[in-house]
C-alpha cells in the first residue's frame, strides 16, 4: 500500500525534547494551546493540522488514520526530527497509534489523551454514516451542534468549541469520518508498543468514557493513568496543568 502525505499547516514552539501533539475531531491544533507555555519551557513542541483540519489541505479520498500518521511521519522528516513524544487527542490518538505500528523507531513516548484503542462498535460506525449524510444535507452546523456538548463538561468553553468545529471543510468531516468508522483494532497489538506512554483520561468524558483509558493502560507494556478529575473530553483545555504535567513527567522517564 503506498500512502501519499500532504504538508500539514504547523507551528513549532520552545526548544528540547521534541513533542507532536495531534488534536482530534472536527478540531484544529489550537486545542492544545493552553498546554504550549508550559510544555514549551521544557520542549520543542510541533503543533500541525491534521489533514481535513484547520489549516491543513483538504484532498480528496478517504482519510485512514495510516494516511494521516503517514502525514506526521512527513512532517518530521521536513522538521529533521528524528524521534518524538507523540501525544494525540481522541482522533489524533487513533492516529499515534497507527504512527506508533507503523514507525516504532521514530517514537520516544507516547502520551494518548482521552482517546481509545478499540475500532468502531457496529452502532457507532452507523452513527459516523449518519453524520456524513447530516453534513451532506444540512452543512457543518449539524455536526457543531451535535459534538459540542458531548465535547466539554465546561459551560465557557462550549463557544470556542462550536467555533472551532464550524471552521472545518466539510469535505473534511466526512473523509475523517470514513477513516475513523474503518481503524482497525489497536488493542491487539498495544503490548508491542515498548516506548514509556501515558494515558491522560477526562473523568467526565462523555465521548470515550474512562474506562477504554484503563484498558489502553492495562495492554500497554509501559504505561500509567492519569485520571483527571473536572475534565471531559478536552482535558487539555478543561485541565491544562495536568495534562502538561503528566506529559513532562512522560518526558523526563524517556
Ligand atoms: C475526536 O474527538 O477526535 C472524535 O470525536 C473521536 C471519535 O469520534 O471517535
Amino acid at each position: 500500500m503506498t500512502y501519499l502525505p500532504v504538508n500539514l499547516a504547523y507551528e513549532e514552539h520552545g526548544e528540547g525534547t521534541p513533542v507532536i501533539l495531534a488534536h482530534g475531531f472536527p478540531l484544529n491544533r489550537s486545542v492544545w494551546y493552553p498546554v504550549v507555555p508550559m510544555l514549551s519551557a521544557k520542549a520543542h513542541v510541533v503543533l500541525p493540522d491534521l489533514r481535513g483540519h484547520g489549516e491543513s489541505p483538504v484532498p480528496d479520498g478517504t482519510y485512514s488514520m495510516r494516511l494521516m500518521a503517514e502525514d506526521l511521519r512527513a512532517l518530521m522528516d521536513q522538521l529533521h526530527i528524528e524521534k518524538a513524544v507523540l501525544a494525540g487527542h481522541s482522533m489524533g490518538g487513533y492516529v499515534s497509534l497507527a504512527f506508533a505500528r507503523a514507525y516504532p523507531n521514530r517514537l520516544a513516548g507516547l502520551a494518548l489523551v482521552a482517546t481509545q484503542a478499540a475500532a468502531d462498535s457496529p452502532e457507532r460506525r452507523a452513527g459516523r454514516e449518519k453524520m456524513v449524510d447530516e453534513v451532506r444535507r444540512k452543512g457543518i452546523k449539524a455536526v457543531a451542534e451535535q459534538m459540542t456538548p458531548a465535547l466539554t463538561c465546561r459551560a465557557d468553553l462550549a463557544e470556542p468549541v462550536h467555533k472551532m468545529i464550524m471552521g472545518m471543510n466539510p469535505k473534511g468531516v466526512k473523509s475523517v469520518l470514513k477513516g475513523m468508522a474503518e481503524r482497525p483494532n489497536a488493542q491487539e497489538w498495544l503490548s508491542t508498543i515498548t516506548v514509556p506512554a501515558v494515558v491522560i483520561a477526562g473523568a467526565e468524558d462523555k465521548l470515550i468514557p474512562l474506562e477504554r483509558g484503563k484498558i489502553m493502560a492495562q495492554l500497554l507494556g509501559r504505561a500509567w493513568l492519569v485520571e483527571v478529575s473536572g475534565a471531559g473530553h478536552l482535558p487539555m483545555m478543561e485541565q491544562p496543568e495536568a495534562v502538561s504535567d503528566a506529559i513532562l513527567q512522560l518526558i523526563n522517564s524517556i
